[in-house]
């Protein structure tokens, strides 16, 4: 357990910690690549050499990058006393067996300071590790919906990474978890950094915000859906993903009208049903409209294996622990475990459930996309009657690109099809015909969606009705999907 040193002291270590070099930049030019040491990358021998040298630097890496015990009389000259103290007083450095060794694990990334257990604790099976901001934690972060929020709420906080991020636009931020460690390491990751806006909480779910309301929630929930409960930092204790379900059921009670919920999630696939109809039944009469973006499928063998190989380097007992999955699996009907992220909104009213698989690796700013693509849908709905869409100001979105696909022929080059696509977010692509691409480079929000079908009717090969019924077919698709906004 860190210890919770007063606001000054634990800014001052984060100063000497970066005063010794001990930053994000820094280390990855020093160590050539900074990755953790990994059995699996067998990497320990670089990292001791690159750490061979005897300076701060390397002294603190040992420690708190390798989780090495150094002897004190090899290091302790190196540090001022203030140095020291600070580190023994917080909790990071303690005594053990002649030598002085890390408590935890110091990352430094996106511009904090991060205390949280070592990856090595895995292998000690230690079931209340505190996870290190990984990339999971990262990939939710990005998503978080970064406007002014009255109150944000990080459930299963860790060392509370998204909630030093969210930080910065929220007035308050609640972190909770039911493991006390980490209660303790969020709030000392709080105090490091200098953010005084987290108040950290322990308890289960939502227990701890009893009558509360946020604009925002996030949640890296334990999700892995594994026959035990050994691990409470990744294992989903409930029958398969029952935590995650009992999330999207309990959360919109905590939501503002209009506040998000953003959840990193797994959910079991059972044979015969398609892959939306479990969560179809979670998100289904929440008082919330959703967005479920889908990403990995993975069969239930690979995913056996992979879990098994991330907790041991034993292989001893793999085949049974192998075993044990598989029976788990085969007994419920799982074909398939998904994961993806689900976004819900609170909003009174007809709500609705999107749900897609998306390109991995989206790029651009992910906040704007989770709020323009429920403003699309908004949009969609307020003008839901053909007379009203053919009032809007349409026009193509500034991160729409048009490719024209083209094959060698007589002569030169052959067009031969028109793609547009997304240059940020997920990088839909929807192929045009000719005639469409120029109807929607005429909507630039100067005129209304009638006026443009009107003059594009003009001159198309087809009844005006025809053309106005694809005309706003067309658009409904395309600003449902971002290609198009309202001026
Ligand atoms: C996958 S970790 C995510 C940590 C951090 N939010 C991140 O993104 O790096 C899940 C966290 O949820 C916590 N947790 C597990 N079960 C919980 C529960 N029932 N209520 C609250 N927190 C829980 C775990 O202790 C762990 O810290």
């Amino acid at each position: 357990m860190l210890n919770s040193i007063p606001m000054p002291d634990a800014q001052r270590l984060r100063e000497l910690f970066e005063g010794a070099g001990y930053c994000e930049a820094h280390l990855r030019k020093h160590l050539g690549a900074a990755e953790l040491p990994s059995p699996r990358l067998r990497n320990q021998p670089r990292l001791l050499d690159r750490t061979s040298a005897r300076t701060q630097l390397n002294a603190l890496l040992r420690w708190f990058w390798l989780a090495m015990p150094q002897p004190a009389e090899e290091v302790g000259d190196l540090f001022p006393d203030e140095f020291l103290n600070l580190l023994f007083e917080s909790g990071l450095l303690v005594r053990r067996d002649g030598a002085l060794a890390p408590a935890a694990m110091m990352l430094p990334i996106e511009g904090f300071l991060v205390a949280s257990d070592h990856p090595t604790a895995i292998q000690r099976k230690e079931g209340g590790m505190v996870l290190w901001p990984n990339p999971t934690s990262k990939f939710l972060a990005r998503f978080a919906v970064r406007r002014p929020s009255r109150a944000t709420l990080d459930l299963g906080t860790g060392s509370g990474i998204l909630s030093l991020g969210a930080a910065a636009f929220s007035d308050t931020v609640v972190a909770t978890d039911l493991n006390e460690r980490a209660v303790s390491c969020a709030r000392f990751n709080a105090r490091l950094n200098g953010i005084a806006n987290i108040e950290v909480l322990a308890g289960d779910c939502f227990a701890p915000v009893t009558g509360r309301l946020f604009d925002l929630i996030l949640s890296n929930p334990p999700f892995f859906i594994t026959p035990q409960s050994d691990f409470l930092f990744c294992d989903n204790p409930m029958e398969l993903d029952g935590l995650c379900r009992r999330l999207v059921k309990e959360a919109p009670a905590y939501l503002n009208e209009g506040g998000y919920m953003e959840m990193l999630c797994e959910w079991a696939q059972i044979k015969g049903q398609a892959w939306e109809e479990r969560l179809g039944e979670w998100l289904t009469g929440t008082g919330c409209d959703a967005w479920v973006m889908k990403g990995l499928t993975q069969d239930p063998e690979e995913y056996a294996q992979q879990r098994i190989r991330d907790i041991t380097y034993d292989a001893s007992n793999d085949a049974t622990a192998y075993q044990g999955y598989m029976d788990y699996y085969r007994r419920r009907g799982v074909e398939a475990i998904q994961d993806g992220l689900v976004v819900m909104r609170r909003r009174q009213g007809d709500n609705f459930i999107r749900m897609e698989e998306v390109p991995p690796t989206p790029t651009g700013n992910l906040s704007e996309l989770i709020l323009s693509t429920f403003a699309a849908h908004d949009l969609l709905r307020e003008n839901g009657s053909d007379e009203a869409l053919l009032g809007i100001r349409p026009r193509v979105a500034s991160t729409v690109r048009l490719e024209q696909i083209c094959r060698p022929g007589e002569g030169g080059w052959l067009p031969e099809s028109l793609v547009l696509r997304l240059s940020s977010g997920f990088r839909f692509h929807m192929d045009v015909q000719p005639l469409a691409a120029n109807f929607l480079a005429s909507c630039d929000g100067t005129r209304t969606a009638g006026e443009a079908i009107q003059v594009f009717a003009a001159k198309a090969d087809a009844s005006p009705e025809t053309v106005k019924r694809e005309c706003l077919g067309m658009l409904r698709k395309l600003i449902e999907r971002g290609f198009m906004t309202e001026a």
